[in-house]
């Protein structure tokens, strides 16, 4: 069933796509769906920036040129999925692993559009915890700060990110101002990027339901 409403939201999001141009790709489940829909119109793009090694490896499947960020000055459009999105378009993202890429690309894309199935389409941000990517030797440091701001860290075990890094996913935050809040877990030395991106939201939303899929801007 989920399945099914991600690969919908993944096929609607083919017409938010600029002929010519160079893409950028996230991470995740909805994303693996959204490469394969589009290398049914590979044809008409020049290629991808992608946000992790296993988006690489999928547009590599499908023959999608991936293309180095640092050849370019700017995307026209970010696509991505997230694991929750309020009302307010801002996200939390990370579950997988991929954020600190995924927050790259954003940063230098003129639209993010953001692509989700309804379970993720929430009023505000539940208890779904916050990931942070951590540089190693700072896992202690970072999770007593953590816990000043009253969250419980929990180490990410067995996993490693692309950038060679630890996960801490921040459970009970308390998260009133989420842009303050982003603002604020980044400035902890150690921490890499933190999995709000309320700074920078989605521009478009795309929310897929049983009878079909919702535009949101
Ligand atoms: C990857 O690090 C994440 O930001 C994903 O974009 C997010 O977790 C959504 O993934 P799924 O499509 O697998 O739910």
């Amino acid at each position: 069933m989920l399945d099914a409403l991600k690969k919908s939201v993944a096929r609607a999001a083919l017409d938010y796509i600029p002929k010519n141009s160079i893409i950028g790709i996230g991470s995740g489940s909805t994303i693996k769906f959204f490469i394969k829909e589009l290398s049914t119109i590979s044809r008409y793009i020049k290629g991808a920036v992608s946000s992790s090694c296993i988006s690489e490896k999928w547009l590599n499947t499908y023959n999608i040129p991936v293309i180095d960020l640092n050849t370019l000055d700017s995307l026209d459009i970010y696509i991505d999925s997230a694991d929750r999105v309020n009302y307010s378009m801002e996200m939390i993202k990370g579950g997988g692993g991929a954020l600190t890429r995924e927050k790259i690309i954003a940063s230098v894309s003129k639209k993010f559009l953001c692509i989700v199935d309804k379970s993720k389409y929430i009023p505000k941000f539940d208890n779904f915890p916050i990931p942070v990517e951590v540089i190693p030797m700072a896992t202690r440091s970072v999770s007593r700060e953590i816990k000043k701001l009253g969250g419980i860290p929990q180490y990410r075990k067995n996993f490693i990110t692309d950038n060679g890094n630890n996960i801490i996913d921040i459970y009970n935050l308390c998260i009133k101002n989420p842009v303050n809040l982003e603002k604020h877990i980044n400035n902890i030395p150690g921490i890499v990027s933190v999995g709000l991106f309320c700074n920078r939201k989605a521009d478009l939303l795309l929310v897929s339901y049983i009878d079909g899929v919702k535009i949101i801007s």
